[in-house]
């Protein structure tokens, strides 16, 4: 019998990593993927945040494994997903979501660091993950792989060069991984946000409503996106057997951003 349609939002008996889960837009998924009851195994490197993300989720009575590690280290992003098939014995789920950035400048002024920065925590750090948990949904004959683009990569938004082609790269990636890998039973999506402005003070109302008031001027939904309510839920989506025939894809979760770029 076919599974009743809320079923698949049921992540029970699922086992999600999910990269740079201890702030902002990956903090929003964890705790939405806690809720819709999955087993989560999360990364993070400073050390203060893993701790609260991890009280968090101990509070709810989650079954987490929360690991210190860079996602520009090659080795690192192998033993994460190592560390998580031996504690949970399966993998179900990876959201590649962490990257590191650089400061805000222009193209003409940037250095090899500012661009291997980008790269070996975006599109290189999103590979050897991607890589590394291959053999796993192989062997399951089910996976579901979303990585993290920006809507920055269509805009080419001034100062920021390297990031948005690195976002970039994260998204041709991610068309490849799908083709190669849809014979396994795995799909592979990008999710581009645009502003989700966790980072603004939110006791600086009044500057943050300057700034904002002219990025959202003419666009459809006219507001930034929230980490858990916006973004979490198409992550969601994307990982959830509801989006089995999807795969290749890039998901703009921008508020109609993309519309006027
Ligand atoms: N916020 C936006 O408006 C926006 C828009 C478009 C796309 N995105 C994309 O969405 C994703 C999340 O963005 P965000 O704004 O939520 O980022 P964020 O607030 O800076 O949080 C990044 C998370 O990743 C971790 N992290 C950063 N560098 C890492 C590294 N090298 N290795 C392991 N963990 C690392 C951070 O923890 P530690 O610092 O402790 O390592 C933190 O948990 C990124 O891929 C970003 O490019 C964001």
């Amino acid at each position: 019998m076919t599974a009743a349609p809320q079923d698949a939002w049921d992540f029970s008996d699922q086992v999600i990593v999910v990269t740079g889960g201890t702030r902002g837009i990956g903090l929003g998924i964890i705790r939405y993927l806690a809720r819709a009851g999955a087993k989560l195994a999360v990364t993070g490197r400073k050390p203060a945040r893993l701790e609260a993300a991890q009280e968090e989720l101990d509070a709810l009575g989650v079954d987490a494994l929360f690991l210190a590690s860079d996602v520009g280290d090659a080795e690192a992003c192998r033993d994460v997903i190592a560390r998580t098939a031996e504690r949970f014995g399966r993998i179900d789920g990876l959201v590649a979501n962490a990257q590191s950035l650089r400061p805000v400048t222009p193209l003409a002024e940037v250095t090899a660091k500012d661009v291997a920065v980008v790269f070996n925590t975006g599109p290189m750090g999103t590979l050897w993950l991607m890589q590394a948990v291959l053999p796993h949904m192989q062997a399951q004959g089910r996976g579901r792989i979303v990585t993290l683009g920006s809507a920055m990569g269509n805009t080419g938004a001034p100062g920021y060069g390297p990031y948005s082609a690195a976002k970039e790269a994260i998204r041709s990636l991610t068309r490849t991984a799908a083709r190669e890998w849809g014979k396994f039973g795995i799909t592979v999506n990008c999710v581009c946000p645009a502003s989700v402005a966790h980072r603004m003070p939110p006791e600086d109302e009044g500057a943050r409503a300057t700034a904002f008031a002219a990025m959202y001027a003419n666009q459809a939904l006219g507001r930034d996106g929230d980490p858990e309510e916006d973004i979490a839920p198409t992550v969601g989506f994307l990982l959830s057997d509801a989006s089995q025939y999807v795969t290749g894809q890039t998901l703009m979760v921008d508020g109609g951003g993309i519309l006027r770029a």
